[in-house]
């Protein structure tokens, strides 16, 4: 009897483990071990000619007045909306080809188009590139929805509109995907702007920026203006739509000052908010909520996501300080549009909504507030008596997202040298003269957790509960691997399961 029932105990433990881990058993990729040259045989000379003004540590043109980083050059550089991504031009190989990338900060890898595909007009052909190299390795990136696989080469870039020289960097070459080129999109590219650690296969395949600074000596930041506000679903075409400054900030893209809050963890640009108003009503959840699984910047994410408790809460708050008596609950789920006799502005009916991020000095925060404006947004005439709008807001099951519907809002400084992110009011976020944001502090943190990002909310009975499962899995796992895993090596790696990718979250 008592060896029945620790039977079924062990085979409940044993499916509770399968069912809580991803064991990555099938498609295990064909690894090469070791490094491989990002540069090799790839023509560096223009690259050589930088790399010697540089004094190696990426930092010197930062107080170099005579530096060969003019940010006004990048001005405008950007395309797009925050629906369908916002791109910016690259040429790519020997000769160049010009291509869209889309930039994004919520993904590390360097990937374009690399065959042809129905849905786009251009694509990288390796073929033709005289400094292109293959590296044999073949890389996938899996999202929740939409995936592409490819094969890793090195190459060089340019960015007509960036800073001056040409880059030897890793790209993935698109070969085959499935639902992560849409109609209606004008890129053939993706650039991840994050950390190392998110790159698939594996960290060492350096990330672009990562390059760009190795290479160019620029210091280690970059900074983005969006300025799709408001406007994200037009159909009409697509106005300069914002600045992707490599290397530093630039002061005519913003007013006032610079607020840094620090990055909590390197792999997304990880953040920790510390409060949620909705007008002046602080939802007054536990901190921690609002940063269950993580919190982060990415510009790749059309919407602000919201874990889904902090979501419910703020539809709350919405709904009861609106003044609009009926919503149908589509509107805030997204499926439904809502709209008004044309010239009606509903925009005066709902309350700001404000994030307070912590501070660089940890006792204190700031506060990001956004208008209206910047999350009821405006879709393209559907009807010629109506304006129609959808909310920017939608609930999330990892983690808080601060996507293109906040970010346009703002001047976002990405100073990985310092481990900090910037926001600042938007000198593009206006409308008829009218800020639609503001940013305010200090404040004092003393009223919020020391941590709100350190670990997953439980009770505390779940949480032993949890920790022993988890202690009992870790056993039961590490036998199984010296068993079973040992000849399927690493998992493949190659899957993001996160919801936050653009990919995920364009509008139709
Ligand atoms: C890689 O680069 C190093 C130094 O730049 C060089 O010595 C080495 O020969 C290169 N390896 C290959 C495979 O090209
Ligand atoms: C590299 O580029 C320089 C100038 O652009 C050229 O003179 C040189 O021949 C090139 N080298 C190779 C190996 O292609
Ligand atoms: C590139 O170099 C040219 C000529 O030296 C200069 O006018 C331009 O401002 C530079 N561009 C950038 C982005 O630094
Ligand atoms: C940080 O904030 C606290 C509380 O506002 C303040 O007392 C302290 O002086 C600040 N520290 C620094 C270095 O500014």
């Amino acid at each position: 009897m008592a060896n029945l029932a620790s039977l079924s105990i062990w085979t409940f433990v044993f499916s509770f483990c399968f069912g809580a881990t991803e064991c990555h058993f099938s498609i295990p990729l064909k690894i090469f071990p070791g490094k491989f040259n990002v540069s090799a045989g790839a023509n560096r000379s223009s690259v050589r000619v930088l790399a010697l003004r540089s004094d190696g540590d990426g930092l010197s043109l930062a107080s170099d007045p005579s530096g060969t980083v003019n940010f006004l050059d990048m001005v405008n550089n950007l395309e797009g909306d925050s629906g369908r991504g916002y791109y910016i031009e690259m040429s790519i190989g020997t000769p160049g080809q010009k291509l869209n990338i889309l930039v994004d900060t919520g993904s590390s890898n360097f990937a374009v188009a690399a065959a042809p595909h129905p849905l786009i007009t251009r694509y990288f052909n390796t073929d033709l590139s005289s400094t292109y190299e293959s590296t044999g390795r073949s890389v996938a990136v899996r999202y929740t929805q939409g995936s592409w696989e490819g094969e890793l080469g090195t190459d060089l870039v340019t960015i007509p509109k960036g800073p001056n020289g040409s880059i030897a960097i890793n790209i993935a070459g698109i070969l085959s995907s499935d639902g992560f080129f849409l109609p209606e999109i004008k890129w053939q590219g993706i650039l991840g702007l994050a950390y190392p650690a998110l790159a698939r296969p594996d960290p060492s395949v350096d990330p672009f920026f990562n390059s760009v600074v190795k290479q160019l000596g620029i210091p280690d930041t970059f900074s983005l203006q969006m300025c799709g506000a408001g406007l994200s679903a037009s159909s009409t075409v697509d106005p300069p739509a914002g600045s992707f400054i490599m290397g530093g900030a630039e002061p005519t893209l913003y007013r006032g000052s610079i607020w840094y809050t620090p990055i909590v963890e390197a792999w997304y640009y990880q953040v920790e908010v510390l409060k949620l108003e909705v007008g002046d009503q602080n939802l007054n959840l536990d901190c921690r909520e609002y940063n269950v699984d993580k919190a982060i910047v990415d510009s790749g994410t059309t919407l602000l996501r919201l874990p889904i408790n902090v979501f419910n809460a703020v539809v709350e708050a919405i709904t009861r300080s609106s003044r609009i008596q009926d919503f149908s609950s589509g509107f805030w789920d997204g499926t439904k549009l809502a709209c008004w006799p044309k010239g009606e502005n509903p925009w005066d009916f709902f309350p700001k909504l404000s994030i307070y991020l912590r501070a660089t000095n940890t006792s204190q925060s700031f506060r990001i507030t956004i208008l209206p404006q910047l999350y009821i947004q405006p879709i393209a005439d559907l009807d010629g008596e109506l304006d129609c709008f959808r909310f920017g807001v939608s609930s999330s099951a990892n983690g808080l997202v601060i996507g293109a519907t906040v970010m346009e809002g703002f001047y976002v400084v990405f100073d990985r040298a310092q481990k900090r992110l910037g926001f600042a009011l938007s000198s593009c976020a206006v409308s008829d003269g009218a800020p639609l944001s503001e940013i305010g502090g200090p404040f004092s943190a003393a009223d919020v957790a020391a941590d709100c990002s350190g670990g997953v909310l439980k009770e505390p009975v779940l949480w032993v509960i949890s920790y022993a499962l988890v202690a009992v899995c870790a056993l039961i796992l590490i036998g199984l691997l010296l068993l079973l895993l040992l000849p399927c090596r690493r998992g493949d790696g190659g899957e993001i399961t996160d919801e936050s990718s653009l990919v995920r979250h364009r509008i139709k």
